[in-house]
């Protein structure tokens, strides 16, 4: 399979489709994942410290048959690790858990901006391509003016902003801006996200009858035709396939603009400019571990 790769603005390119691994269980679970990813054409695939599973991603990857390079491997640094020394020692304990030398894309979680670290933390991720151990750096729930800040106080222009974004939160201003500043734009919950109706709209599954393709296809070809990057999660291997099978395919101008109505600007997740959630990394992945609680991302 042809899997288009998006030109980022430090010169990397990367799929514009991979696999998203939040709530696949470390292990087996989110190890068959990355597998049948990979077997099915995928190389990308998304990551967190948060997670708590990149040390399964790690062991997937260097497993799977494919040669390291020809993965391209995102992580996040998560908010209890903002600050310029925590960054530093955050981003040397993902690598290890994920058994590499390096990683394609470094993505800060969320700005956290109450706590006013973001610009230190992104001084560290500089430091860090600086040194080759991430290709590429960038963002995630960075909103415009906290983009700004990131832009005037560093030599660094994300290359990346990974926002939620769906029909139901088309984010069309915050795109415009990312794209006059060279951002690219990666979308989280790109199918609506666990536990959604999304899927279930009757304008998206008379689309998806038409072409004889699934809702979620119907979606994913949506954000492909936008230009987003996009990494739908799914732990069964059925449902990766599907994911990625949508370049078969083309949505009209009528099926675009009927998917372009469905925006109501409703988040699932938190909103970023308020968002933290200050709980200590290795205790999230130790509650995760044992399933205690229910954790936000
Ligand atoms: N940067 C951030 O703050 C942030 C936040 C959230 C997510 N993310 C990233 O974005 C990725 C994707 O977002 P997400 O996991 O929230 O939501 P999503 O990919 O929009 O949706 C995942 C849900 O859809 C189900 N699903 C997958 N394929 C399907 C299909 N073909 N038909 C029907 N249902 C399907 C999955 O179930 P099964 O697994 O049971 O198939 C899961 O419940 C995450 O995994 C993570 O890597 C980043």
């Amino acid at each position: 399979m042809n899997i288009p790769r998006i030109l980022l603005n430090d010169s990397y390119t990367m799929p514009q489709i991979g696999l998203g691994v939040w709530q696949a269980k470390n292990g087996e679970e989110v190890q068959h994942a990355v597998h049948a990813a990979i077997d099915n054409g995928y190389r990308l695939i998304d990551t967190a410290a948060l997670y708590a599973n990149e040390d399964g991603v790690g062991e997937a990857i260097a497993s799977s048959g494919v040669p390291r390079e020809e993965i391209f491997l995102t992580t996040k640094l998560w908010n209890a690790d903002h600050g310029y020394d925590n960054a530093l020692r955050a981003f040397d304990a993902s690598l290890e858990r994920l058994g590499t030398e390096y990683v394609d894309l470094y993505l800060i979680h969320w700005p956290v901006p109450q706590t006013d670290k973001y610009v230190e933390t992104w001084h560290a991720l500089e430091e860090i391509k600086k040194s080759g151990r991430a290709k590429s750096i960038g963002v995630c729930n960075f909103p415009i003016p906290e983009l700004e800040r990131l832009i005037a106080e560093s030599d660094t222009v994300p290359a990346i902003n990974q926002i939620e974004l769906h029909p139901r939160l088309q984010q069309q201003e915050l795109r415009d801006y990312c794209a006059s500043k060279g951002i690219h734009v990666e979308s989280w919950s790109p199918i609506g996200g666990t536990g959604g109706d999304l899927l279930d709209d009757p304008i998206l599954v008379e689309i998806a009858k038409k072409h004889t393709k699934s809702s979620a296809q119907v979606v994913i070809r949506w954000h492909i035709q936008l230009g987003l990057i996009v990494i739908p999660k799914s732990v069964h291997p059925d449902r990766i396939a599907q994911n990625i099978d949508v370049f078969d395919f083309s949505l009209s101008d009528d099926d675009m603009t009927q998917i372009a109505s469905l925006n109501t600007n409703t988040r699932r997740g938190p909103d970023p400019s308020v968002f933290g959630n200050h709980m200590n990394t290795g205790v999230v992945r130790l509650a995760q571990k044992f399933g205690i609680g229910k954790l936000k991302k």
